[in-house]
């Protein structure tokens, strides 16, 4: 996909496909300043339409004229905005992804829109500028555009394109072009981020691994000059990572322990370190998972897959930062040699774990991981987790679950998923509720019972967190959807990444 900035002038539009956006005030209908100026050049054509009611200004509503007298594109798309008091920035979201899509559908190629036709609709939102809004376009054009087709027949691979090849936006001629185009470029870099997430994650457990996972890391940090360095079992022993090698116990896949660094700040300056949960599938290993939805647990890597998305991302953003990312990669299955409840294990930090369910495996993997990026001196930790049933019971699918031990940590990145339509909703990590993870026969136990499992969860990793500002992302109701639709979204990484944009400025 193209994306190109100009300075609009009507008389240079050859595009297929212009697009113009219409708004409803009270009982009229409203063309903008730049609607205007395209009524102008086809002689009237769409005052005299809205005249005689022939147009409809309702949310989404698409009227398609046809070779418009005086133009020199092949059709006109009115789309409607609805009250533009109304209009927030879901919405606006939501109806971008429907031109997109219904451009796709009339199999258009090229289209041209103007910005400030928009913006203008868009009253008591962020997305007053020029540049949010080619941004928000951006991002649900990547998003309209993916596709699943890694193990699909040679049909599927052949389906209809899903989005435009080229779009042009039209700027005003007193715009900031160059902030417009930065937008841009950052609306590119979360769209491809965010799909290499969605590929990664929607892959079966028998191909994506932890060892294809290392791999796809090693791309990334080959393509973008990152380091990227993979512990295997026999080095993760060597440091004492007995509670992610527990989890691994079970299973004929080596779990991996990959860490990608990226240095675009100055050398030596504190990095923000991301962990992801790489389980790429978890069955639950002795407490084994009931069989209807197991398939779904093949998407326990999304947290991993986002780090990995946030990587590359990064690679093309050059951000002035350090970050580094890492993935914590195993699977979870029952086995002669599995972990079995009741089993004693200790982590790299010296805490002894009492493994009463098998299958709350993901903060076994992570403790050791926590453990081993203190060695970076890291300014904030954030890990990023498909960790509880619980969250999902909580919080649904609309919102990750927020956990901190710093508010300030906290609420940037609250923020941050705020600003990208990624939204997280904070829990609490209090003292209290760590009595429910006492054991009799080791330091911790690694569930906490029936009430407060997100929290607890998180409890549970706080204990290994404790010398660096650390947030964790339960992301168990948001990285994927069930049913008919099912799917990885890509999250958390939109939200990741404005977080690592928003830290350049403060
Ligand atoms: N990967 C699961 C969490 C999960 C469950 C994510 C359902 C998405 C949907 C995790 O490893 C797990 O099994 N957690 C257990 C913990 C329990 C045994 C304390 C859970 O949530 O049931
Ligand atoms: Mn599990
Ligand atoms: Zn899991």
């Amino acid at each position: 996909m193209k994306f190109s900035v100009t300075r609009q002038s009507i008389g240079e539009i050859g595009e297929h496909s212009l697009v113009v956006f219409i708004r409803q005030h009270q009982k009229s209908i409203k063309l903008s300043p730049f609607g205007e100026e395209v009524d102008k050049a086809c002689d009237k054509l769409l005052s005299g339409l809205i005249r005689r009611k022939q147009l409809d200004a309702s949310l989404e509503h698409i009227d398609v004229i046809f070779e418009p007298y005086g133009m020199k594109c092949k059709q006109l798309m009115v789309v409607g905005l609805g009250d533009p008091e109304k209009l927030d920035k879901t919405k606006i979201r939501k109806l971008l992804s429907f031109i997109v899509s219904n451009l796709a559908r009339r199999e258009i190629d090229d289209v041209a829109l103007s910005l400030s036709d928009f913006v203008q609709g868009s009253a008591g939102d962020q997305v007053q500028t020029q540049a949010h809004f080619a941004q928000l376009l951006v991002e649900s054009a990547y998003s309209s555009r993916y596709r699943y087709t890694e193990t699909k027949g040679k049909t599927d691979k052949k389906k209809k394109k899903s989005a435009p090849e080229k779009f042009k936006l039209l700027i005003e001629k007193d715009a900031d072009k160059g902030s417009v185009q930065r937008h841009v470029v950052i609306g590119q870099a979360i769209g491809e981020g965010t799909n290499l997430t969605k590929s990664l994650a929607n892959l079966p457990g028998n191909v994506c691994t932890p060892t294809y996972l290392a791999k796809a890391a090693r791309e990334i940090g080959k393509k973008y000059s990152m380091t990227t360095t993979v512990l295997d079992e026999a080095k993760m022993k060597k440091l004492g990572m007995g509670a992610l090698l527990s989890v691994s116990k079970g299973s004929r896949e080596p779990a991996k322990l990959i860490t990608m660094e990226y240095i675009g700040g100055k050398k030596g300056q504190a990095p923000v370190v991301l962990v992801g949960k790489g389980l790429t599938f978890d069955a639950g290993g002795i407490s084994i998972k009931p069989a209807a939805a197991m398939d779904e647990m093949k998407y326990d890597m999304c947290g991993g897959a986002s780090v990995l998305g946030v990587m590359r991302a990064l690679g093309e953003l050059k951000l002035p930062i350090n970050v580094v990312g890492v993935v914590a990669s195993s699977e979870n299955l029952p086995d002669g040699a599995a972990n079995k409840p009741g089993d004693v294990v200790t982590s790299m930090k010296g805490i002894t774990i009492e493994i009463l369910n098998t299958d709350a495996e993901g903060r076994l993997i992570l403790c050791d991981a926590l453990t081993y990026v203190k060695k970076f001196k890291p300014a904030v930790v954030i890990d990023i987790a498909t960790l509880t049933g619980a969250c999902v019971v909580a919080l649904g699918q609309h919102a990750s679950g927020l956990f901190s031990n710093d508010d300030g940590l906290a609420d940037a990145i609250l923020a941050a998923g705020e600003s990208v339509g990624d939204r997280a909703w904070r829990l609490p990590v209090w003292d209290e509720y760590q009595q429910q993870l006492k054991s009799n026969f080791a330091d911790v136990a690694n569930i906490g019972g029936r009430f407060a499992g997100a929290v607890t969860a998180a409890c549970f990793l706080k204990r290994f967190a404790e010398d660096y500002k650390w947030a964790h992302l339960d992301i168990a109701g948001t990285a994927w959807k069930s049913g008919t639709h099912k799917g990885a979204t890509g999250r958390p990484v939109g939200l990741l990444i404005q977080y690592l944009l928003d830290t350049l400025e403060s």
